[in-house]
Parts: C-alpha cells; sequence; structure tokens
C-alpha cells in the first residue's frame, strides 16, 4: 500500500476546521490592513531561489526540491514565497502603481529538511509583503498586523524577538568584528557547522543550536551596535513605533534568520518555552531583493507564519475553535420506488438551498440512520413505499428524535 511521502501530511476532514480557523483568520487580518492576494506558481526557475534566498543557506544548499524538466529547464518547488513574489512584482509592472504594493499568499512550501513535529517537507505558509518604501512606519505596521493575527486566534504566551542587521554597508563592517571576534576562539571551540559559517556565512554563527557555540554567540559583538547612522535612527523609529502601539518586544542580537535577502529589520514569533522547531512565523526587511532581481532599487518588508506550527499551538493551547458546517439534511429510503422519490426530493431540497445527503446503494434503515447520526445531520426524511402511495415521508427531528408524517411536497419549505 502507498503512503504519503515521508514530511508529507494528508488534512483529513476532522483537521478542516483548524485548517478554516487560520486561513480565515488570515484573510481578515489583511483585509484589516489592506492587502491584497496574490497566488504564484508553485514551481519556479531554480535561478530565482539560489539568488533570492543565497547560495550558503541551508534552504539552497540541502533542501531544494530541484530537478530538470522533460525540456531540460531547472525548476524547482517553491521553498518559501518572498521570491516568487518579488518576481512577479517586477515581471508585471507592479512598481507602477502606488507604492507600496501590499499583497499576501497561502501557499504550500517545500523543504527538504529532517521530519519531525512541526517540521514538515512541505508545509503551508501565509505571507504578507509590502514593497516600495523604506519608512519605519511600514516595519511597525507590518509586525501589528502578525501580532493582531495572532491575538486574532487567541494564542497566548508568544514573545516577539527583534533584530536589526543593517544595510549592505554597515553589515560588512559588523561582519569583520564579528569574525575577529570569533577567530579568538580556537577552532575546536566551535562545532563543525560554525567553522564553515565562519568563512562561508559568519551571521549565521549567531543562530547555531549547539550549547558551547550558543555561549560565544552570546557574547559576540552586537550588529544594532554597528549601524551606520541612517540604520540606527530606523531602528530607533522602529522600536518607538511598537512602544507606541504598545506591543512587547525582546531585542535579541542573535536573531538573524536562514534567508540571505534581509537588511535592516528581522523579527520572529515564537511561543513561550518553544524549541528550535517551533517559531511561528517570521520575517524582516530585504531592501535589497528587488534590484538584485533586475528591478529599480525598491525596499519592502514581510512575514510569513507556519500554519501547521499554528495549528499545533491551538491545540496545545486547548484554543476552542469553530465547527465547520455539516449537512443539513439526510435522505434513508426503503423500496425501489422510494429509492427514485429520494433521489428526487435530494435535488428539489438541493435547489432550496438544503445541503443534503441521499443515501447511496441499499443499506438497512438501521444502518441509514447509523450513517445520519455520524454524519451529524439535523434532519432525517425516511421514504418508504407505501407512504409515498399517500405522498408522505417522515420527518425525523435527529437531536430530540421525536418524528412526523408530512407531505413530501412541503419538505422544501418546511426544512427551509
Ligand atoms: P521562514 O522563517 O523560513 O521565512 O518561514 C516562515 C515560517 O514557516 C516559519 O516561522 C515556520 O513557522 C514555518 N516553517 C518553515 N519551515 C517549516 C517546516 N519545514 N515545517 C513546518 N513549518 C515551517 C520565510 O519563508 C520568509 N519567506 C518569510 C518572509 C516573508 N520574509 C519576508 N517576507
Amino acid at each position: 500500500m502507498y503512503q504519503a511521502v515521508r514530511g508529507t501530511s494528508d488534512i483529513l476532514p476532522e483537521e478542516q476546521a483548524y485548517w478554516r480557523c487560520v486561513e480565515q483568520g488570515a484573510i481578515a487580518a489583511c483585509q484589516l490592513y489592506g492587502y491584497q492576494r496574490i497566488d504564484s506558481p508553485t514551481f519556479e526557475e531554480t535561478g530565482l531561489f539560489t539568488r533570492s534566498v543565497g547560495q550558503g543557506t541551508d534552504i539552497v544548499e540541502k533542501e531544494m526540491y530541484t530537478f530538470a524538466d522533460k525540456g531540460g529547464k531547472k525548476i524547482t518547488l517553491r521553498p518559501e514565497g518572498t521570491a516568487s513574489v518579488c518576481r512577479a512584482y517586477l515581471e508585471h509592472g507592479l512598481h507602477n502603481l502606488p507604492q507600496p504594493v501590499k499583497l499576501y499568499y497561502l501557499a504550500s512550501i517545500f523543504r527538504y529538511e529532517r521530519p519531525q513535529s512541526g517540521r514538515l517537507r512541505e508545509h503551508h505558509q501565509f505571507g504578507c509583503e509590502a514593497i516600495g518604501d523604506d519608512d519605519p512606519t511600514l516595519d511597525a505596521e507590518v509586525i501589528d498586523m502578525a501580532w493582531q493575527f495572532f491575538r486574532s486566534l487567541n494564542l497566548q504566551n508568544l514573545s516577539l524577538q527583534l533584530n536589526s542587521i543593517g544595510c549592505k554597508k554597515c553589515r560588512q563592517d559588523y561582519l569583520t568584528i564579528l569574525k575577529y571576534y570569533y577567530n579568538g576562539y580556537a577552532a575546536e571551540d566551535l562545532c563543525r557547522d560554525c567553522r564553515d559559517r565562519l568563512s562561508r556565512n559568519p551571521l549565521r554563527l549567531l543562530d547555531c543550536k549547539q550549547p558551547s557555540c550558543q555561549r560565544i554567540a552570546k557574547a559576540a559583538p552586537k550588529s544594532f551596535d554597528h549601524l551606520c547612522p541612517d540604520c540606527d535612527v530606523h531602528f530607533n523609529q522602529l522600536k518607538a513605533y511598537l512602544n507606541m502601539l504598545e506591543i512587547p518586544f525582546t531585542v535579541n542580537h542573535r536573531l538573524v534568520r536562514g534567508l540571505d535577502y534581509y537588511t535592516r529589520t528581522v523579527f520572529e514569533i515564537q511561543p513561550a518555552g518553544g524549541g528550535a522547531q517551533s517559531t511561528l512565523g517570521g520575517g524582516g526587511r530585504y531592501d535589497d531583493l528587488i534590484e538584485e532581481l533586475g528591478g529599480k532599487p525598491t525596499p519592502a518588508i514581510g512575514f510569513a507564519v507556519g500554519t501547521e506550527r499554528i495549528i499545533l499551538n491551538l491545540k496545545k493551547q486547548n484554543i476552542s475553535i469553530s465547527t465547520l458546517p455539516r449537512p443539513r439534511v439526510f435522505i434513508a429510503y426503503m423500496g425501489d420506488e422510494a429509492r427514485d422519490e429520494s433521489i428526487r426530493l435530494a435535488s428539489r431540497l438541493r435547489q432550496a438551498g438544503i445541503s443534503t445527503i441521499a443515501t447511496a446503494g441499499s443499506k438497512s434503515l438501521k444502518a441509514q440512520m447509523r450513517q445520519a447520526n455520524s454524519l451529524g445531520v439535523r434532519y432525517a426524511v425516511i421514504v418508504g413505499d407505501e407512504e409515498i402511495k399517500t405522498g408522505t415521508a417522515t420527518l425525523r427531528d435527529m437531536v430530540n428524535a421525536q418524528q412526523k408524517t408530512v407531505p413530501i411536497i412541503d419538505l422544501p419549505g418546511m426544512l427551509k
């Protein structure tokens, strides 16, 4: 028997209420903040992601689902959503619209990671991108939106971690200082990954999960102490706006994010006491990405959250969510003529806008009523060969188990 591929999962009907809750919460937040939906293809040319996410990142080096299509083109299943939105922004001339352009997406994302709770090879993100302005009020608004979205789901005990990693210019100076600091340690003080990061992607030294490396990272020079004057003002203004909006945050100099396109603001939202796989969402500025992809210099900021991780936390915190609507009527029948009548009746009820399930195949009345019960319908209509001679059927209220004989012709009106 086939099974779902490792790291992927089916979303069964019993899980759908959670998904609907998160997706509707996302859509409601986007409407509130004036974001418009964009859907991009599931796969793109590989170069788009290597260029955007960055050559030295885990995503590009180890995690992308890349293949040559039948025409020999190198294709990658999207490992994140921002690069595709930026490509679409350029391809469709969205820079001609009033800026910033505010877009959101709900999309499946593919990363070849080691599967575990909260870490899948196919996961789903709700993401937002505000492209075309570098005003720190926009950073504050994007963070506010993420924060309000989580509040609307009633999730408790979340923390907002914030950092500024500076712009292209001041980051270079900071990286020199950071490397100088790490060069003060012997190679064996660092884990193998960190020895590698020191030469290839020194910023990532700061978020190593190894306890011995964490101690070193904790005392490392902080990017926000080495910002150029413009980045410093930007970061201070952002913090002032967040205070004004009463959004609590912790400045965390070790927050650097796993994608290379970030500049200045970076942030993550984490649940209390969560481990490495717990971050619910993250984002930041990517002021150079559009230019990197061939456009004019265009500052931008965005974030994405992981639906599966949010659902894990909704369950962990026992947050009750609305159930999905169930079918209202079940039609059971006994006899050949009654079967034809049940098909006609089901069609009339549906045309009247009443969601109806009609029995398929031949089952005993008992089995049919069991099915009606398990579907959670409010009413069952029982049609029998004898009754239809008089144009009637039995209408049973499944909640109080009362039933009565009614004219079939009246059923659409009565059930409505
Ligand atoms: P990211 O931090 O890589 O950012 O992913 C966003 C969120 O997706 C994470 O915080 C996490 O909740 C979820 N996530 C990531 N990987 C997995 C996985 N393997 N299994 C389950 N959930 C996962 C981005 O992708 C950026 N594009 C966000 C962004 C938008 N930055 C600016 N704009």
